[in-house]
């Protein structure tokens, strides 16, 4: 069933006045603190279980906070000529900052989504994108098909504002676990139950946009069957922000 959700992000109006009119507001309201992409951006990034972020992040970025096994791995940036993928990128913000970002100049950038009008505004949003660093691109796919566009690892995976909307959650996962190279991280953005709010309310608000609030045991569990485990996260309101990684198998 198409969600209310879904069925506005195939309206090219409504589109076109997201970013700029939408997003931060909507978001604000259900972290109870403003954010707005900019800030999400960088506070994914500074969840990275390894500055996978060089230069990337805010310059006093806050401490990570660890919640599972930290990597051993020493603090890297994606190899050169990595794979990105921005999945569920609506209008492509994410994409396009991902491209403008020198760090990651000789990465390729594959924004991709299920609704087909939401990849025409982001290809028309990014020809506005001054100088990309990295090639930038656009396709429409579903998660669950997300194996069929990534013919090599994903350094990243960027999965802000979607999964809560997907209808099979679990499938993408399992596709993000597949997709993710070994160092890889996925960054995600979605809403979770938080247990010191009383957001009844919220939580009804959300789910008539067909915006599921997950269960904090729900995503872990959901992350743990695909083969994620989450390494970092912060709750704000309802908002999660969270960094996964691939499991370790021991
Ligand atoms: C709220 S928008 C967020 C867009 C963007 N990531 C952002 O943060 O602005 C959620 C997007 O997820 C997309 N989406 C929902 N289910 C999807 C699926 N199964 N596969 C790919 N994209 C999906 C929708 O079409 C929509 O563009």
């Amino acid at each position: 069933m198409t969600s209310a959700a879904q069925k506005i992000f195939e309206r090219p109006a409504f589109l076109r006045r997201y970013e700029k009119r939408v997003h931060g507001r909507f978001l604000s309201s259900f972290a109870h603190q403003k954010m707005n992409y900019e800030s999400i951006y960088s506070d994914l990034l500074a969840l990275a279980p390894r500055p996978a972020s060089a230069g990337r992040g805010p310059k006093d970025a806050p401490p990570a906070n660890p919640i599972a096994d930290p990597p051993a791995s020493p603090p890297v940036s994606p190899p050169a000529k990595a794979l990105i993928v921005d999945l569920g990128c609506g209008t492509g913000w994410f994409a396009r900052r991902l491209a403008t970002d020198p760090a990651l100049a000789e990465s390729a950038i594959v924004g991709l989504d299920v609704s087909p009008a939401a990849i025409e505004v982001a290809r028309e949003l990014a020809r506005s994108v001054p100088k990309p660093h990295a090639a930038l691109r656009f396709a429409v796919a579903n998660a669950e098909d997300l194996a069929e566009h990534t013919a090599e690892p994903a350094a990243e995976i960027w999965l802000c504002g979607a999964l809560h909307q997907m209808s099979r959650p679990e499938l993408a996962l399992e596709q993000v676990a597949g997709a993710l190279g070994p160092d890889g991280v996925m960054y995600c953005q979605t809403f979770c139950e938080n247990p010191d709010l009383v957001a009844r309310v919220d939580i009804k608000v959300l789910s008539w946009f067909g915006h599921r609030v997950f269960a904090r045991g729900e995503l872990d569990a959901m992350a743990e069957k695909a083969g994620l485990v989450i390494v970092a996260e912060q709750l704000r309101g309802l908002v999660l922000l969270a960094a996964f990684k691939r499991r370790r198998h021991s």
